[in-house]
């Protein structure tokens, strides 16, 4: 496995949480690491019975060997970060970087406020474009000048790149989606950074060369939250009848969906340079797949959709969920 990055292939929600959580498990990696924006995102994931979401820590939490890290490009919201920390009991295999972003009461208030972020945009009003925009103005405080975060803060590109260095396994876990990317997705619809591959790896602090392999994570349909075109909608009487309604983890609205989109899978491939992909939520898709672990026992229907969806893209769908928990899983790594 050596460094994986792991993003997200459409509109955010495809399910990241899950696969981080089951390759930390799996591959007990030295290192997570935890790209992206901040806590607008929330990852989940459920692991004997228990559910677990988080927003700010990386989703390989339950496991106790693995060190969890947050880079300087991500924000923090240390209230959020803290109430995780005690959860999963992480105080001392956390670093957060000493130049990560800091999210106070004042930008949740104006993305709350801002009539273009509530209205126009559909934010989940966490406060990330806001801090974005005073970091971009370099005004905003980093995580070195508040006292509360201290005791966690370190050099996190340069343990990352060290890790690397030594051959260790490091799982860099993006957070939203493709088409979410301030450059690349459907601006002005889009969230307030980069977060292909590339944008998070720069979050991070590691070059382009040192990454093995982009695993990226498509669901097996399409869903988003917010404003912004979504090609192929279905209502949402169609959506409750398929069994895709979905309600956002951090906000509770309810997500609108659409049919796989092959042609935005391409794109995303693409736009992330991504070696392998991971499918999510078989099971919703074709409710026969629910809990099978082994790609020979699925019906033909739903290896069909799969063996197209390598024909399209020339990649191998590594991954298959095919349930909540993280066991549910098809693992077709060599
Ligand atoms: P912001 O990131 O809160 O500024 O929101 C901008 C857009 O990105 C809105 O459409 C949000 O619903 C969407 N968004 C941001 N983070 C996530 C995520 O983690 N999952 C899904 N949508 C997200
Ligand atoms: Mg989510």
């Amino acid at each position: 496995m050596a460094c994986l990055v792991i993003v997200g292939g459409f509109y955010g929600d495809e399910g990241k949480g899950k696969i981080v959580a089951y390759l930390a498990k799996k591959e007990c990696p030295l290192i997570a690491v935890r790209g992206g924006v901040g806590p607008n995102a929330g990852h989940t994931f459920s692991y004997e019975g228990k559910t677990h979401k988080v927003r700010m820590l990386p989703s390989a939490a339950l496991n106790p060997s693995t060190r969890l890290m947050i880079g300087a490009g991500v924000l923090i919201d240390p209230k959020i970060l803290s109430n995780e920390i005690s959860e999963f009991s992480a105080s001392n295999r956390t670093l957060i970087d000493s130049q990560s972003g800091v999210i106070e009461k004042i930008h949740i208030e104006r993305d709350i406020e801002a009539e273009h972020l509530k209205n126009n945009i559909g934010t989940t009003g966490t406060g990330t474009g806001p801090a974005n925009s005073d970091r971009a103005l370099r005004s905003l405080k980093i995580a070195k000048d508040v006292p509360e975060l201290i005791p966690y803060i370190g050099d996190v590109s340069g343990a990352v790149n060290e890790a690397i260095d030594n051959g260790e396994k490091v799982l860099v876990e993006g957070t939203q989606g493709t088409f979410l990317s301030l450059y690349h997705g459907g601006y002005p619809y889009v969230t307030s950074k980069d977060v292909t591959a590339s944008g998070i790896c720069s979050d991070i602090g590691i070059g382009p060369k040192r990454v093995d392999d982009v695993l990226i994570v498509f669901k097996a349909y399409v869903t988003r939250v917010g404003k912004g075109p979504l090609e192929g909608e279905i209502s949402s009487d169609d959506a409750k009848a398929r069994g895709w309604l979905e309600y956002g983890s951090v906000t509770g609205r309810q997500r609108r969906a659409s049919p796989f989109d092959t042609g935005l899978a391409r794109r995303a491939i693409k736009l992330n340079g991504a070696t392998q992909i991971a499918i999510t939520k078989l099971d919703i898709l074709f409710p026969e797949t629910a809990g099978i672990t082994d790609f020979s026992k699925l019906p033909q229907n739903a290896k069909n959709f799969v063996e197209d969806v390598e024909r399209e893209s020339g990649l191998k769908v590594v991954l298959l969920g095919t349930g909540t928990e993280l066991d549910q899983i098809i693992d077709r790594r060599a």
